[in-house]
């Protein structure tokens, strides 16, 4: 035991709830003495990393003696050169959630809002939360982001404004049009964080693209990842893109060496591996496709997706469907951390792990 007290805890601190991510594969099968369980939970990418990025990190491992490169010059420059920027209006992290906990740190005194819908990502709260800043949510309409009402719900000590688009957990996403509607309605002072962890995989040619607003009048900051369709979630990289006032400001907050020797190799060669991604795409597409038949099937109702995940209702045994395919050996997201109980969060797997999945849930439903 300790001898001495700790310092206090601030009250914001104390009530934080650790994040409860996905089940690790080896969790579940060391508690349930199996092998083979698959993970469709936390919206990775089944086809593994890039091989393009793997092969720079075995390059790059020569060097890991060294301190990286703080500016991250080849990566930014790389993203510069991808969506036409200077590197001035581009910042690293390490994964996009950091992005998210720099706004809130540079941005965010005690008793400033920020505002999202809800549901929505559950570190926008946290690491609001942990700012000292206090949420405000927006409900979701009909499980798309209600731009109106979140314009309306600005107030004078709003700070930053979360819109996630495709949105996680519903995978709906938002037009070009809508949003322009929504930015020609918000106030002076206030940053708009549009997170694009799952653009790449929005099929739907009308949804926004953030790259195409960061001229607007207001600031936009855009964060986008590797984690997803570059499949380095394990890596740790992610990036923000925005005006260079505010990118200078996080750069001041960030840690000098906030992305990795091997982060910044990986996420510099996935840029350029144009074969993974596409075959990403195509796979993501059809699986969503393949899901969506086995759902109809089913009888269950979805919500169509522009992400690589869905959500699909099951109904009030949701969590004993959840259980009923951990048993089985397939982790899905239960979602009643995100305030549906009735729905369980699917992301799209290989073929065989999809297919895996529909047939589980069958048996499951059918076993009643
Ligand atoms: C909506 C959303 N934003 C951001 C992230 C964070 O991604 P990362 O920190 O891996 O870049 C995720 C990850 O699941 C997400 O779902």
């Amino acid at each position: 035991m300790n001898k001495r007290n700790l310092p206090p805890v601030p009250p914001e601190i104390q009530a934080l709830v650790p994040y409860k991510p996905g089940k690790p594969i080896e969790e579940l099968e060391r508690e349930l003495g199996i092998s083979g369980a698959i993970k469709l939970a936390s919206n990775e990418n089944p086809l593994g990393p890039s091989p393009k990025a793997v092969a720079a990190m075995a390059q790059a491992l020569e060097g890991l003696h060294r301190y990286p490169d703080g500016a991250g010059f080849e990566l930014r420059q790389a993203l510069a050169g991808r969506y036409g920027l200077a590197q001035e209006q581009i910042v690293l992290g390490n994964g996009s959630n950091e992005i998210i906990e720099l706004l809130c740190r540079a941005f965010l005194r005690p008793g400033d809002l920020a505002l999202a819908a809800s549901p929505s990502f559950l570190m926008y709260s946290k690491l609001v939360q942990v700012a000292g800043g206090q949420l405000k949510e927006v409900p979701l309409s009909d499980f798309r982001l209600d731009l109106n009402a979140l314009a309306q719900a600005i107030e004078p000590r709003t700070r930053l404004v979360f819109v996630n688009n495709p949105d996680n957990p519903a995978g709906t996403a938002f037009s070009a049009e809508e949003f322009k509607a929504f930015l020609d309605q918000v106030p002076d002072g206030v940053i708009v964080v549009l997170d694009e962890a799952y653009i790449e995989f929005a099929s739907d040619p009308q949804v926004a693209q953030g790259t195409d607003f960061l001229e607007h009048q207001v600031p936009v900051v855009v964060m986008r990842t590797f984690s997803k369709a570059y499949g380095l979630a394990g890596l740790r990289v992610g990036f923000g893109l925005g005006p260079v006032e505010v990118m200078d400001i996080l750069h001041r907050v960030r840690q000098p060496f906030n992305t990795s020797i091997l982060a910044q190799a990986a996420g510099t060669a996935a840029l350029a591996d144009e074969e993974f991604f596409n075959k990403t795409m195509e796979l993501t597409w059809q699986g969503l496709k393949d899901f969506y038949a086995c759902f109809e099937s089913l009888g269950l109702t979805y919500v169509p997706s522009q992400a690589n995940f869905v959500l699909v209702k099951i109904g009030p045994k949701a969590s004993q469907v959840a259980d009923g395919l951990l048993r089985r050996g397939v982790i899905v997201r239960k979602m009643a951390s995100y305030g549906l109980p009735e729905f369980l969060r699917v992301s799209v797997g290989l073929p065989q792990e999809n297919r895996r999945f529909m047939d589980e849930l069958k048996a499951i439903l059918e076993e009643g």
